[in-house]
């Protein structure tokens, strides 16, 4: 089974896929987490590429590809057939906003591309976190070129993660209230996906 959070900048993902992973560690499954960009070292050496000033989105897209075709092939499918949970800190719906809507590169082609490079592997659960731009980059200090850009571009990015949500895998989740809250939202919902007892 795979697990991603998606979501604009600075609303939480990081730390609710730790508390989950943590979670599912309780309960004794096997697992496997990494970040996207980054992951295997290979695709870690793409993150510093990818932050690099002044790339276009069809080069931010070959990266990411490059970066996400590496973590497929050599971690998540093995660690699918061994029955691991795979949690992953942004996956495919990242590259379909942040390339596909507000890249300009398009939902549709940023897909097809994926399809046709092995990179298109849908999650068993998406968590869409969901904060007012203005208040989940109050959380932060912007670190990288994405965190820096002008309001309008995460509202646009905010708009772009609501509307991919839509199919049965996705779980839109209000993260503008306390962590508890949050975080109890998210294990339930992969309490009753993976059938695990509540706690
Ligand atoms: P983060 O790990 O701090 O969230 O930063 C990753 C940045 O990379 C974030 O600004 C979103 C961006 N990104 C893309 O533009 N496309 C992608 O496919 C992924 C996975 C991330």
């Amino acid at each position: 089974m795979i697990i991603s959070f998606e979501g604009g900048e600075g609303v939480g993902k990081s730390t609710h896929a730790k508390i989950l992973c943590a979670h599912l560690e309780r309960h004794g499954l096997p697992l496997l987490s990494f970040r996207e960009p980054g992951g295997s070292s290979f695709s870690e050496n793409v993150r510093d590429l990818f932050f690099h000033e002044g790339l276009d989105a069809i080069t931010e897209l070959l990266l990411i590809l490059a970066s996400r075709r590496e973590n497929i092939t050599k971690m998540v499918l093995p660690a699918l057939e061994q029955g691991k949970v795979v949690v992953i800190d942004r996956f495919i719906d990242s590259t379909l906003a942040y390339q596909g809507v507000v890249g300009g590169v398009g939902v549709g082609r940023v897909r097809e591309l994926m399809e046709k490079t092995g990179t298109w592997i849908e999650p068993d659960l998406t968590f869409v976190l969901d904060v007012d731009p203005g208040r989940a980059l109050n959380r932060i200090v912007p670190g990288d070129r994405f965190e820096l850009r002008e309001p309008v571009y995460h509202q646009e990015l905010r708009e772009a993660f609501l509307d991919l949500a839509v199919g049965a895998r996705y779980r839109i989740i209000d993260a503008d209230r306390p962590r508890d809250q949050v975080s109890a939202d998210i294990l339930s919902a992969v309490d009753r996906e993976l059938q695990l007892p509540g706690e």
